[in-house]
């Protein structure tokens, strides 16, 4: 069984205070986009793990690997053995904050269901993704939503058109809890129930990239630019490059600029490359969907 599943922007992100069991309330409007991962489950007897893409090699391959952890809850919450090999291709940036090992993790659950007929329900898979990690639930729904809670608490967001990314991936990842851990430092959040900016779902409703543009808001973004200072160029270089927004994606430190169309996202991630701000670029489009099967080797 073979699982796709998407990379996400995350559009708007409010932060809120560090509540006692350690997160953060979240309120979040993700775009998923077209950089995908893909997860393929086999039958084995010697359950394992390989992976291969850009930066293969920074991928646990042992029991700590999300996409592992995914089958054998799926196999623990259906009474059955995880009897399976997955092999995950690459296609999101490492440790960049696009949501890549929770989009495996989403592509697991998928195709383990498929390959195991555990015939789970939508609702039992978005529950078990939200045990794994807080941006599962919504690689396993895609398109454009508002999370919730620690971000898993989703709600799907009224969006038109279609919008081009350009995309600067640096080599030297970000730790999610410890961009949580400074922003707890420099802003430490407001209290109360983080609001998804008004602007921009209004913005996104009307399908109109300029306002789109101008109402991307992450508040990790500080904590991000702190712990990964070069950043600033990056996001400068896309500005000039004729941007219609910028901002650092989720946790960074990947940075996502918006452009006005897919050539245009072309001309913005070669003057990043140009400008030497960015380890490598890619452009992306979005939304696209969550999780689902492409591809089946067992005969029918
Ligand atoms: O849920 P996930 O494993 O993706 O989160 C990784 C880390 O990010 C958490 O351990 C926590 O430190 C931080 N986090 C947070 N608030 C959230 C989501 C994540 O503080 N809403």
């Amino acid at each position: 069984m073979c699982v796709r599943a998407p990379a996400k922007i995350n559009l708007g992100l409010a932060v809120g205070r560090r509540q006692a069991d350690g997160y953060h309330p979240l309120a979040t409007v993700f775009q998923a986009v077209s950089l995908y991962e893909e997860v393929t489950a086999t039958p084995s007897d010697e359950p394992g793990l390989t992976v291969s893409g850009p930066q293969a090699e920074r991928v646990p391959t042992d029991s700590s690997n999300l996409a592992l952890r995914a089958a054998h809850l799926l196999a623990e919450a259906a009474g059955v053995e995880p009897e399976v090999h997955l092999h995950l291709a690459k296609g999101v940036p490492v440790a960049g904050g696009m949501a890549g090992g929770s989009a495996d993790a989403a592509a697991a659950l998928v195709a383990c269901d498929a390959l195991w007929g555990t015939g789970m329900s939508r609702d039992q898979l978005l529950e078990l993704g939200a045990e794994l990690g807080s941006d599962v639930p919504f690689a396993l729904v895609g398109q454009t939503a508002v999370g919730r809670g620690r971000g898993h608490l989703l709600s799907p967001a009224m969006s038109r058109g279609e919008y081009h990314w350009a995309l600067g991936i640096q080599e030297q990842g970000l730790s999610t809890p410890q961009v949580y851990r400074t922003f707890d430092e420099i802003l430490g959040g407001v209290d109360g129930e983080p609001e998804p900016d008004r602007a921009l779902m209004q913005a996104l409703r009307s399908g109109d990239p300029e306002a789109v543009g101008a109402a991307l808001v992450n508040d990790l973004q500080p904590a991000a630019l702190e712990l990964a200072p070069h950043l600033v160029e990056t996001l400068v270089v896309a500005e000039e490059a004729g941007a219609l927004g910028v901002l650092v994606s989720g946790s960074g430190p990947t940075v996502a600029a918006l452009a006005r169309s897919q050539q245009h996202a072309t001309t913005v991630a070669a003057a990043m490359t140009a400008a030497g701000v960015a380890d490598d670029v890619r452009c992306a489009a979005g939304p696209v969907g969550g999780a689902r099967l492409v591809g089946s080797s067992v005969a029918h």
